[in-house]
């Protein structure tokens, strides 16, 4: 498959992922709960499969540090949904967490840091 097919699915489940996210965090009612679990959980399993379709399609599967650091960052954030509805009061740094979380992955992707 074409790489740009992976780019574009990487995005738009990102913006799924955060835009369901930060949902949570504004209205973490027990009735949104299943249905924001879902789509946030498919989301985000879809950002790591088009994220490993690029490593092997860009980068021939050699892995590299950069890309460990943005998995971390993936885990991170795709639990915050989730803690949002359980512990609806950590929302604000729930919040600070995700931001961090996005901006470390951004710089990553962009300047690769070599580690
Ligand atoms: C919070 C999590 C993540 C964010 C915010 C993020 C963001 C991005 C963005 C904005 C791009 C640029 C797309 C483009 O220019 O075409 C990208 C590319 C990429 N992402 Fe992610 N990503 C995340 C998670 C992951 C994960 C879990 C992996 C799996 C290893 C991954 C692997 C990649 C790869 C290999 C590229 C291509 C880099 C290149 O074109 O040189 N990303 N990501």
């Amino acid at each position: 498959m074409n790489p740009v097919y992976y780019q574009i699915l990487h995005v738009f489940a990102l913006l799924v992922l955060t835009a369901q996210t930060f949902g949570a965090f504004a209205n973490p009612l027990p009735e949104n709960r299943r249905q924001t679990l879902v789509i946030t959980g498919i989301a985000s399993l879809l950002v790591l499969v088009s994220g490993f379709g690029m490593v092997s399609k860009l980068y021939g599967n050699h892995f590299q540090a950069w890309m460990v650091v943005k998995m971390v960052c993936w885990l991170a954030f795709s639990a915050l949904a989730g803690i949002a509805y359980r512990r609806p009061a950590l929302r604000g740094t729930l919040a600070l967490v995700g931001f961090g979380a996005l901006l470390l992955a951004l710089v990553m992707v962009y300047a690769k840091p070599q580690f």
